[in-house]
């Protein structure tokens, strides 16, 4: 195999191929990402990398004609960002096709990068004319990549019928569970359901599965926003939810939005596709516009709760776009730091999982290296990441270095009891707000609740299948 590009996706995908026993060489462009990887160093710091690492035979190189040589098929898992239009940049994929173009024997090319919808069938029909073009996609999540990739819900794959054998012996031991443990990661106790299709059909299952998702939670942001006006409990709410089998228990946790490096970007690119071909996605903009409204809306509601201090001091407890991830692209906790600098409040931010300051990050905003430090003289804790650390955080240490007492949940991590226990007065989208007409003791109310969001979230299967 040849895996060309190592990102996220190309070296999970690579490492877990050698692991079931390919002999894999990996190509990418990045010459740093390169010699890092050939000292056995993980760029991405995703779980169990490392450890892959230490024991890989994997030949990394920048040459292409090194990796591309003599290979029986070739993996194509370079990056496709977002344009300023929505579209996504195809670049990198057309430079790499045409590497292989150059340098590999006509073998078959499997497209893992997620790309329009015809895009493997202009590859197949120009550049890789002729080699024989496969759509692969990925749906691997950050922070649990290799768990993905060895565990997947499903294999997706689309082209001509006589590539078919070959991707499913490619997959052969992943599709049968039947490869060696490594460390605690085991094959799974089933089989995992393989689907052949055309190239269109598995590049549009990507899209549609990533906006689902993003539908999904914009939804449940919505409904919790609802919750919030009518008085409704969130948390009892998408505890019954989710024991519907047709809705699952994944994907219900609401906050102030969805962000990362796929979903903004898979969903504009899918809404701007289709637009492109005369297709007006009424209710993908719809989605869109209610996660661009979110953080807006929970800056309203600290605005409106911290009216009467001047200058806000605020600690920002998370700036990753989810948890388990150092990862800050189109991060909510950025796009809220930001929008809070702007204000001219004083804001501390505190992440376990980031090192390296956000490059968009307002240069006004402060990074501490731990919660506690971020709190001190802070009129409130704000919850700007999932991260486990902070739902279990010491909150009446917190409090006690604190100026102020409110805690607003980014993310329904918090219990409301704890929050209450502490001293906090806990605020969020889903707690009933106080109006002019009259407030409802959020403190009070929440405190009966529970903390069936932490338990939603508990529950996403670790397949994958989220
Ligand atoms: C997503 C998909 O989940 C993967 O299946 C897909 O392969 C990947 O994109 C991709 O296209 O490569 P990822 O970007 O790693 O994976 O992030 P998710 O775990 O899906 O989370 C996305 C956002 O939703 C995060 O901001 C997270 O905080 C938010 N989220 C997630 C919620 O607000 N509530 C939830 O209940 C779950």
């Amino acid at each position: 195999m040849a895996v060309v590009g190592a990102g996220y996706v190309g070296l999970s995908t690579a490492l877990v191929l050698e692991h079931i026993g390919h002999e894999v060489r990996v190509v990418d462009a990045d010459l740093d990402r390169v010699l890092l990887l050939q000292r056995g160093r993980d760029p991405l710091g995703e779980p169990h990398v490392s450890k892959l690492l230490d024991r890989t035979n994997i030949l990394f190189t920048a040459d292409p004609r090194v990796a591309l040589a003599r290979r029986e098929a070739i993996l194509l898992a370079v990056g496709t960002p977002r344009l300023s239009d929505g579209r996504a940049d195809l670049s990198a994929v057309f430079s790499a096709a045409g590497d292989i173009a150059r340098h590999a024997a006509p073998v078959p090319v499997l497209v893992r990068s997620t790309v329009p919808v015809g895009t493997a069938d202009r590859l197949q029909a120009g550049i890789l004319t002729s080699f024989r073009v496969v759509s692969n996609p990925e749906f691997l999540r950050e922070g649990s990549a290799i768990l993905d990739a060895l565990r997947p819900s499903r294999i997706v794959a689309g082209g001509a019928l006589e590539d078919r054998s070959t991707v499913e012996e490619l997959y052969g031991s992943i599709l049968r569970q039947d490869y060696a443990p490594f460390g605690a990661l085991k094959a799974g106790p089933d089989p995992v359901p393989f689907r052949w299709m055309d190239r269109r059909s598995a590049e549009l299952t990507k899209y549609a599965a990533n906006a689902f998702l993003a539908t999904k939670l914009s939804f449940v942001n919505e409904i919790a926003n609802v919750a919030g006006v009518v008085g409704a409990d969130i948390r009892a709410i998408i505890g019954a939810l989710g024991l519907d089998p047709r809705i699952a228990p994944g994907f219900l946790r609401p906050g102030i939005g969805w962000g990362g490096s796929c979903f903004p970007k898979d969903v504009k690119a899918l809404e701007a596709f289709a637009n492109d071909e005369g297709y007006d996605f009424t209710l993908l903009r719809a989605v869109i516009d209610q996660n661009n409204g979110q953080v807006e809306r929970f800056l309203a509601l600290m605005a409106s709760e911290l009216s009467r201090v001047p200058s806000p001091h605020i600690a920002l407890l998370g700036l990753a776009f989810k948890a388990h991830t150092a990862d800050c692209r189109e991060s909510p906790a950025v796009a809220l730091a930001n929008l809070m600098a702007d204000r001219g409040w004083q804001v501390t931010a505190y992440d376990p999982g980031v090192a390296t300051r956000p490059g968009d990050l307002s240069p006004s905003v402060r990074v501490a290296t731990t919660a506690a430090a971020a709190a001190v003289g802070a009129d409130a804790l704000v919850i700007g990441t999932e991260w486990p650390e902070f739902a279990d955080a010491e909150l009446g240490t917190l409090r006690a270095a604190m100026r102020g007492d409110a805690l607003f949940d980014g993310r329904c991590i918090i219990d409301p009891a704890r929050s209450a226990a502490a001293g906090l007065r806990y605020f969020a989208l889903w707690a009933t707000q106080s109006t002019d007409a009259g407030s409802i003791d959020v403190t009070l109310q929440m405190v009966e609740s529970g903390s069936a969001c932490a338990d939603a979230t508990a529950r996403e299967p670790a397949n994958g299948a989220s």
